[in-house]
């Protein structure tokens, strides 16, 4: 089901930096006529009001405090397309000693805050139609060792992404999981990267798989790599006609 930014009335979570930030601009620079900016600090999306005044309007929230995320259905009535971008990464391999508590942060982020998220606009999006889009990774497919425990996380957000498809998809509502590689961001920084794609790759690609009503993008160098070894299963398995 093909979703213009035009008119549109969007949501992001993570909105005032990095992945999240690049969406916001994308999503303003396509017509859409309004995004909430959805963070843990009101004060860090000030560059964004300067720039876009009344277009964008700031809600504080963090994804793993339920009942700020409950808040927001609220206050945000009128949104058709919500992106859950809120991430964290805390690098753990499987066997150092601190991968119990990196996956409890990244399972509390990662994954409870996209159900949080979900759950919140469900019935607000059955109403007003349009899409849900979640920021997985390329991760969600392939462990990386050194990110196991983002990894884990990642996957098990990329699952219920799928279910979110076809739950929503009775609704008439739209998901799109997206995966990148190495994108320029501080995550990307902290992560060590070599070479990291700009965050437009992302923000811009989001744009147009939700006009091509696509369920999967996965924006970047590495990104297409992968899509291409993947497409074969998941044509067969994850979103067969
Ligand atoms: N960068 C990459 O290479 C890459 C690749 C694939 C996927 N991703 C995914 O893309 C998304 C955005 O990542 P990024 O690279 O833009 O990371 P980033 O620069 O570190 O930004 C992370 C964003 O998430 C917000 N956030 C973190 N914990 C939160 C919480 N508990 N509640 C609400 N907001 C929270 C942060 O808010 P604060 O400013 O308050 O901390 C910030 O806005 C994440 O889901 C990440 O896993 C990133």
């Amino acid at each position: 089901m093909s979703v213009s930014i035009k008119g549109s009335v969007a949501l992001v979570t993570g909105a005032n930096r990095g992945i999240g930030k690049a969406i916001v601009e994308s999503f303003l620079a396509h017509g859409a006529s309004k995004v909430y900016l959805v963070v843990r600090n009101q004060e860090s999306t000030q560059a964004l009001h300067r720039l876009y005044g009344d277009k964008v309007v700031t809600l504080q929230a963090d994804v793993t405090d339920a009942e700020s995320i409950s808040k927001l259905a609220l206050l945000a009535a009128d949104v058709n397309i919500v992106v859950n971008n809120a991430g964290v990464l805390a690098p753990a391999d499987p066997l150092s000693e601190h991968i119990e508590a990196s996956l409890r942060k990244e399972l509390e982020v990662n994954v409870f805050g996209l159900v949080r998220v979900a759950n919140t606009f469900a019935d607000i999006l059955q109403i007003n139609g349009g899409a849900f889009v979640q920021i997985n990774s390329v991760v969600s497919i392939k462990n990386f060792t050194p990110f196991s425990s983002y990894s884990a996380s990642k996957a098990a957000a990329y699952a219920i992404t799928q279910g979110l498809r076809d739950k929503f998809a009775k609704q008439g509502v739209s998901v799109l999981s997206v995966h990148p590689g190495p994108i320029d961001t501080d995550m990307g920084v902290e992560a060590n990267f070599d070479e990291m794609d700009s965050v437009s790759i992302v923000s811009e690609g989001i744009v147009s798989a939700l006009a091509a009503g696509d369920f999967h993008l996965f924006p970047g160098a590495m990104a297409k790599d992968f899509e291409a070894a993947y497409r074969s299963y998941s044509e067969a398995f994850i979103t067969p006609v």
